[in-house]
């Protein structure tokens, strides 16, 4: 279960469901090493907006699906996906904290850590796999996808080749085909048409590029405490995200400060701050942010197909939460 005081700003009306995901993620990180499930807790026990169940029941509860048992495990498996890809990101990207806790690799050592993502990748696929082709499908393309991201993004790392078209794919990849994935899957377990499947399909994905946006937005103006991760993170690590391509386009200072720090292998954190009140000062989070405003709108034009109901509603209402959020 998670921390008391880690309860999810995100309420979409669904607290009945996402409890019952909360027992199964529990569950399912028992293991009789006790040290996997320790570390396992201590990534999805520190909370987190569970976006991506909350994608797959919306999606499941808005085409009419009635048996919450038949979208709880699937929906617990995205979420175990999403704290394993966390886990390993943080190694490749050597972060520190993550939703407000040390990471699993700082605590627990390297080789525990990816271990631990290993096996949560594993526990996920268990649960996936009493589901249909069409689910396992679904769902292995795109933890495959989110594979490929990666390595597109860390051929991008250190160096300043991105451009605006190969960044969208790196955000649809890396984090908007799995939370389609999910939409997807909610809609064909309720029995959805392949129209409306689609649909569902077409607003994860463009909520998922709006997310990673707002993502790449808030490592330069977010807060700290309220990510529960450090600030600064990207630049520091090499990689060019939305609001720094953008600021290089307009403004030769902004590039010339950004290719400084990004060809660097260990900046220094006055060097990221001034770059950071570049970007900021050139325009491009304000850029980066319209941008995403503009996934945002795409997304919600795609929730046409749906009865009107609660749960569409709330379908509208993650569009708007995504794009003003700040954790
Ligand atoms: C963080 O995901 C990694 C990205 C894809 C941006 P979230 O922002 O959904 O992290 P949690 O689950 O809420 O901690
Ligand atoms: C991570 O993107 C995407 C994943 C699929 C894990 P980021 O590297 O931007 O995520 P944070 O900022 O570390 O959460
Ligand atoms: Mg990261
Ligand atoms: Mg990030």
């Amino acid at each position: 279960m998670r921390d008391s005081m880690s309860q999810s700003p995100w309420d979409f009306g669904i607290d009945k469901e996402l409890e019952m995901v909360e027992t199964r993620l529990q569950k399912m990180v028992e293991s009789e090493e006790k040290i996997l499930t320790e570390a396992s807790m201590h990534v999805i026990g520190a909370g987190g907006k569970r976006i991506r169940p909350t994608i797959a029941i919306l999606s499941y509860r808005s085409l009419g699906g009635e048996d919450v048992e038949k979208i709880v495990d699937i929906a617990a498996g995205f979420e175990l996906i999403h704290s394993a890809t966390l886990v390993h990101d943080d190694i490749n990207d050597g972060g520190s904290t993550r939703r407000g806790r040390e990471t699993v690799y700082r605590r627990y050592g390297l080789h525990n850590a990816i271990v631990t993502g290993d096996f949560l990748f594993v526990k996920a696929f268990s649960l996936g796999g009493m589901y249909d082709k069409e689910v396992v499908r679904t769902t292995a393309d795109a933890c495959a996808r989110l594979a490929e991201g990666e390595m597109v993004q860390s051929r991008y790392r250190h160096t300043l080749g991105l451009d605006l078209e190969s960044y969208v794919q790196i955000m649809e990849r890396k984090t908007a085909e799995p939370l389609k994935a999910g939409a997807m899957v909610g809609a064909y377990l309720a029995g959805g048409t392949l129209e409306e499947t689609r649909c569902l399909g077409t607003y994860g994905l463009n909520l998922g590029v709006a997310f990673q946006i707002m993502d790449d937005v808030l490592d330069f103006v977010g807060d700290e405490s309220r990510m529960g991760k450090p600030i600064g993170s990207d630049l520091k690590e090499g990689y060019l995200t939305l609001p720094s391509l953008l600021s290089m386009k307009d403004s030769n200072k902004a590039k010339e400060v950004i290719t400084g720090i990004i060809k660097q292998e260990d900046p220094s954190e006055e060097d990221v701050r001034r770059c950071i009140d570049i970007v900021i000062d050139s325009g491009g989070v304000e850029k980066a942010k319209a941008m995403a405003e503009f996934y945002g709108m795409e997304a919600l034009q795609h929730l046409g197909c749906l009865p009107n109901t609660e749960f569409s509603e709330a379908l509208r209402d993650i569009v708007s939460r995504v794009l003003e959020r700040d954790s």
